[in-house]
């Protein structure tokens, strides 16, 4: 995903998503309606973790096809999601099921004999640590950080916010959390404090957990000054703030009425239980942008601050017993772009999970992946890639340079799983179309309609919508908010939940993703706007070959401003940097005499954005002045290289 997305995304509010957050989502029985009263929600027997994966294996991956699996769960989704939830313990079953996610992703591999089995990998080439972390390492540092939590007021229902970088005490803090029946908000830390702070005010956490410094390639992200900022800013205040304090570099802490040490508290405390949670109960709140076989691992090149991270770096792989890689570096420059290459062969990756600008980046550096062919890849199976559209030739040269299928998934915040993607483990091909992300996951009935709600005809672009119920897993409410949740995503096509997606379907039924449909805010446009200098702005996406899509602002400024226009653009940058943080990938600005605008005061975006990528574009006739258009055409032309020049 262009990180752009993420950003315009996080103003839709916090996203809420249940204790069923898993890759492959196997819980309770399906709502057969979320708005019109639900079922009640009953559950499968227990069945012990020692036979679950025979049966899982038996009941998915031998006894249906994808066509059966697809098929009964849009037909009768409740026998297959009781059939699915055999895969999880259960502490009380039937009606009003109750479970722990802690105590399914950790605890029962412990108590099944597998405590000293690899959990956690953690790789970090910007700190030069690699470290092993058995699944009985886990469970004893989850359990007494769920005692320091509860021992600082922490109770079932409350929530805890979790700003950290990419290190294992994040996915502890997650874990202690989920043990407790605490529900966790984990910050990507390229936030800046402003946005820090507005998920502070909006989740309203009992405790923060931060630690001392982050690592970038050529810089420290320093927390503390981060989080004391977001602390002035917010209304709300944690009762504490608990810091982990990074081996070899400076302690910090902040007054000692709000700051708790790491490692003094763990010093003291005692392990703490499992506590048996309803099945729907929150686990996260997340803002929007073998048996005896060796185990696999699997490893997702993402950040725990995304969706792809808390499922597919946490949960998803600790639920399935498999080793998950932690890496704290990036493609490239950590050393080199041989990174990836290394990370897989060194821990001997099964499958990885990265984002197409992660290969795009590898591929900018190192053309011919010269860099890779010094590590055998001989276990890696499977690359999947998500997170925003993957272009044909980035998909092409992956499959040539990692030498292995690369499968792209269609994924939201919202979904918590994958929507679409190629079910190897059902008997899906590894060699789809190029440039499908998939056919609907089973539980996802995916469909394409125009806007009276028409089935459109196969490769006819449309809304991408999802027939209800939603499977479990997918997100519950917005945070605190029902009603918006309703409003945003179950209004305008009553029936579905809007993905507000465009693209369209093949005669097979692949999926085409190919824009984002709705029109949303732009964070960047705010921050820019606040300076003094700017009395109207845009914000619009600008193709990038490495990340996709870059931010560009068109701004008008004062008549009387004298300002020279490097320094304008600096203190702009700087103004999003400080606000939304580096995450906000802010770096362009042009200068107009005007925004074209319509008659009712609005910015025709699609129009702005095909003109600034150089496509043909369209000029309704509801637009006040269309000269401006031509204005902006020949700013760009002087200042803005069309791709590829
Ligand atoms: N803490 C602080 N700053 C961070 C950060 C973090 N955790 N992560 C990134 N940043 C900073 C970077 O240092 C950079 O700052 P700079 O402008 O001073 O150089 C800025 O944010 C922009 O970062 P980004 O555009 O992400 O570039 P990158 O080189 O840090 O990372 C990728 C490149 C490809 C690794 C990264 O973009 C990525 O992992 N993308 C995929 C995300 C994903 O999994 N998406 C799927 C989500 S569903
Ligand atoms: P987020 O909720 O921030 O993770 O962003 C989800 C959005 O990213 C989706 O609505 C899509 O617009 C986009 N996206 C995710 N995966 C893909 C994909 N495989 N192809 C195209 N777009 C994608």
């Amino acid at each position: 995903k262009t990180v752009s997305a993420v950003g315009s995304r996080c103003l839709l509010g916090l996203k809420l998503s249940c204790t069923g957050v898993s890759g492959p989502c196997y819980l309770q029985k399906v709502k057969t309606n979320i708005w019109n009263g639900c079922k009640p929600l009953v559950y499968t027997p227990n069945i012990a973790f020692s036979t679950y994966r025979k049966q899982f294996i038996r009941a998915f991956s031998l006894k249906y096809t994808y066509e059966d699996a697809f098929g009964l769960a849009r037909d009768n989704p409740e026998e297959f999601w009781s059939e699915a939830a055999e895969g999880i313990t259960w502490f009380e079953q039937f009606v009003g099921g109750k479970m722990n996610m802690c105590y399914n992703a950790v605890d029962r591999h412990v108590e099944n004999g597998r405590g000293d089995q690899a959990a956690v990998i953690y790789d970090s080439p910007v700190t030069g640590t690699k470290q092993v972390i058995t699944y009985r390492e886990v469970q004893e540092q989850a359990s007494r950080l769920a005692g320091v939590l509860v021992r600082h007021g922490v109770k079932t229902g409350d929530l805890v916010v979790i700003y950290m970088p990419m290190v294992p005490q994040a996915m502890f803090t997650m874990l202690a959390c989920a043990r407790i029946g605490a529900t966790h908000s984990l910050i990507f830390g390229g936030f800046a404090s402003k946005e820090l702070s507005v998920r502070i005010d909006h989740a309203k956490p009992k405790l923060l957990v931060t630690a001392s410094f982050g690592v970038e390639p050529g810089r420290r992200v320093e927390y503390i000054p981060l989080v004391e900022k977001a602390l002035e800013l917010s209304s709300h205040k944690p009762h504490k703030v608990l810091i982990y304090n990074r081996p070899s570099m400076e302690k910090v802490s902040l007054h000692p009425d709000l700051s708790l040490d790491w490692e003094e508290e763990m010093a003291t405390a005692r392990p703490h239980n499992c506590v048996s949670v309803p099945a729907h109960h929150p686990l996260y709140v997340l803002y929007t942008s073998g048996t005896t076989g060796t185990p696999k691992v699997w490893w997702a090149a993402s950040d725990l601050g995304w969706v792809v991270g808390h499922s597919y770096i946490c949960y998803g792989p600790l639920l399935h017993g498999n080793t998950t890689v932690l890496y704290e570096g990036k493609p490239v420059g950590t050393p080199d772009p041989g990174a990836f290459f290394r990370v897989m062969s060194e821990h001997g990756t099964a499958s990885m999970f990265t984002a197409p600008t992660a290969i795009r980046a590898i591929r900018q550096q190192d053309p011919q992946a010269e860099h890779g062919k010094q590590y055998p890849l001989s276990r890696l199976r499977n690359l999947f890639v998500a997170g925003e559209r993957c272009d044909i030739e980035t998909l092409e040269w992956a499959k040539r340079s990692f030498g292995v299928p690369v499968l792209d998934h269609w994924w939201q915040t919202e979904s918590g799983s994958s929507i679409t993607a190629s079910c190897v483990g059902l008997g899906c091909s590894r060699t789809p179309p190029a440039g499908t992300a998939g056919k609907a996951v089973p539980g996802y009935n995916v469909t394409v309609i125009d806007d009276e709600m028409q089935q459109v005809k196969p490769r006819t672009l449309g809304n991408i919508v999802v027939k209800l119920p939603l499977p479990p897993g997918a997100a519950l409410s917005l945070w605190q908010n029902q009603t918006l949740f309703k409003e945003l995503y179950f209004t305008k096509f009553p029936g579905y939940y809007d993905t507000m997606d465009a693209g369209f379907v093949d005669e097979e039924g692949f999926l085409y993703i190919m824009s984002r449909s709705d029109v949303h805010r732009c964070p960047r446009r705010g921050s820019v706007l606040l300076h003094s200098a700017v009395v109207d702005c845009d914000v619009v996406g600008l193709e990038d070959p490495l990340k996709g899509h870059v931010p560009l602002a068109l701004c008008v400024l004062r008549n009387d401003c004298q300002r020279s226009a490097d320094v304008l653009v600096n203190e702009m940058v700087k103004s999003v940097r400080d606000t939304i943080g580096p995450v906000g990938a802010f770096k362009k600005v042009v200068f107009v005499k005007a925004l074209p605008k319509t008659r009712s005061g609005k910015i025709p975006r699609s129009s702005l954005a095909n003109l600034v990528n150089h496509k043909p574009y369209e000029i309704s006739p509801t637009i006040e002045d269309p000269e401006v258009f031509k204005d902006i055409e020949k700013v760009l032309r002087e200042t803005v290289k069309e791709p590829g020049k």
